[in-house]
């Protein structure tokens, strides 16, 4: 006779069982990673801007053959079980401490943008005192996220593989980081800092490695607010374009559709970030606020920034109505979003752009990927991942460490279009004066001279004391 005793250990193990295979299941839907691009079946006389000179015959064909990070069999991400969901591993790129790993050397240099005088600090790593300028050189130009620097444990973990000879599985690059200005130690001299679209900041850097590096390849790395800058540069060089290819990661490609999500997304954006992302600029400002109170010149009055600083909690749209149009001329939050959203200038790019989000990120939502923009350039190729969040991207190794998985693709990515053996492209030619200003020929608002950095030359990007929000 059964007593419904004998039910139990039954239950129990096909409860088991289901819980299992549900995980497994998930866990496995999860790791996909899915492909944005033209129809590979394009055929070249119909669509003859997809032979891309030196990237055989299709950039979206490159990267399914080469890419394996993002297309067959190996292309998965695998999360982390104690970091579900994109909330997670948002926080966790924010809130922990990752000084010990990845620890990079860097050389500064400060170059002035002659066009308004201000300044913007550049860290070289390897450095060049170490290891001298060689020809043909590979340049990863780095700009980083909203009010981040050299020092992001994001960036870092980009720079160390891609530095890292290919022995090691590296491309043996070297990096040039761009911090904004006033973002890590980037000295303030101008009652001006930047904003999502500050590509004119970008013009003077390219223009330094092409006089440093003057053989180079230069390819351009960003994260979410300098992945805007960099592909909007991109796209508004076009043909032009002195970069042989671009990653954006966690770029938020429309900042009109962006911010609403931000603002009214979900509990997070309701509760959280809408706040956290004002704040880190806030503070910001805060840190350079004797520039706007001592110049004649500034655009920001007195008692606008008291205002600021006395306000409680305030939302990056607050913020921007206040003070980044006023600061550089934009009528609102709205104009400022509209105008230097990169999603505008998608169709005009020319250059390979591999740009990769994640569908759980927090901060931007799923919706506002450029999935049609994608579909018609056939320069862009648009991946995403199922999990990762905003800019965190965390995987487990084998040994139970967690690395950020993009750096794989990154570096595949950029060896891919290396191995194509990529025709030069057309660099800016310039002119040096008595002075030592370097100016473009073409268009003479683009213009550099070197000045002393006030912090010191060399440094280790373990010596970090901006007491910033970071991670975004
Ligand atoms: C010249 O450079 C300025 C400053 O970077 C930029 O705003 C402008 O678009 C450039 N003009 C052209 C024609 O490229």
């Amino acid at each position: 006779m059964h007593t419904y005793l004998d039910w139990v250990p039954f239950s129990l193990i096909s409860l088991v069982l289901v819980v299992a295979g549900w995980t497994w299941v998930n866990t496995w839907r999860r790791s996909k990673i899915s492909l944005h691009h033209v129809p590979l079946s394009y055929p070249q006389t119909a669509y003859p801007e997809v032979k891309i000179p030196g990237v055989g015959d299709h950039l979206a064909a490159l990267v399914n053959q080469k890419v394996p990070s993002l297309a067959g069999p190996e292309a998965r991400l695998h999360g982390v079980w104690w970091l579900p969901g994109g909330n997670a591993q948002t926080l966790y790129t924010s809130l922990s401490d990752f000084s010990d790993v990845d620890t990079v050397t860097y050389q500064r240099y400060g170059l002035a943008n002659v066009a308004d005088g201000g300044v913007i600090a550049i860290d070289i790593a390897p450095p060049l005192h170490s290891h001298p300028v060689r020809d043909g050189e590979t340049i990863i130009l780095i700009a980083h996220g909203l009010t981040g620097g050299s020092h992001e444990h994001y960036v870092r973990s980009a720079v160390n593989a891609l530095r890292a000879p290919a022995e090691r599985g590296g491309l043996g690059a070297r990096a040039v980081v761009m911090n904004f200005r006033g973002c890590n130690g980037s000295p303030v001299i101008t009652p001006k800092l930047y904003h999502a679209g500050s590509s004119d900041d970008v013009r003077p850097i390219v223009l330094w490695i092409t006089h440093m590096f003057p053989q180079s390849t230069i390819f351009g790395l960003g994260f979410s607010l300098g992945a805007n800058v960099l592909t909007k540069y991109s796209g508004e060089e076009g043909e032009d374009c002195p970069l042989s290819g671009v990653v954006a990661l966690a770029n938020v490609w429309d900042w009109c559709r962006g911010s609403q999500y931000g603002l009214n997304g979900n509990l997070a954006n309701r509760f959280v970030y809408r706040y956290v992302l004002a704040d880190a600029l806030r503070s910001l400002h805060h840190l350079h606020r004797h520039i706007f109170l001592s110049s004649p010149s500034s655009p920001l009055p007195v008692d606008l920034l008291e205002k600021l600083s006395k306000m409680g909690r305030i939302t990056l749209t607050d913020f921007d109505n206040m003070i980044t149009s006023k600061l550089y001329g934009f009528k609102d939050a709205n104009d400022y979003y509209t105008r230097i959203s990169s999603v505008k200038v998608l169709d005009n790019l020319r250059i390979p752009l591999l740009g990769i989000n994640s569908k759980d990120d927090p901060i931007l939502g799923k919706d506002n990927l450029p999935y049609t923009e994608a579909s018609r350039n056939p320069w862009f190729v648009f991946a995403t991942t199922e999990v990762g969040g905003h800019m965190g991207w965390f995987e487990r190794q084998q040994d139970g460490s967690l690395k950020r998985w993009y750096v794989k693709p990154v570096k595949e990515f950029f060896s891919a279009l290396l191995e194509e053996g990529l025709p030069q492209r057309h660099k800016p030619a310039f002119t040096i004066n008595d002075q030592g200003m370097v100016q473009q020929l073409g268009n003479s608002s683009v213009a550099f001279r070197e000045v002393e950095p006030e912090s010191l030359k060399l440094f280790t990007s373990r010596s970090d004391d901006t007491k910033l929000y970071s991670g975004w």
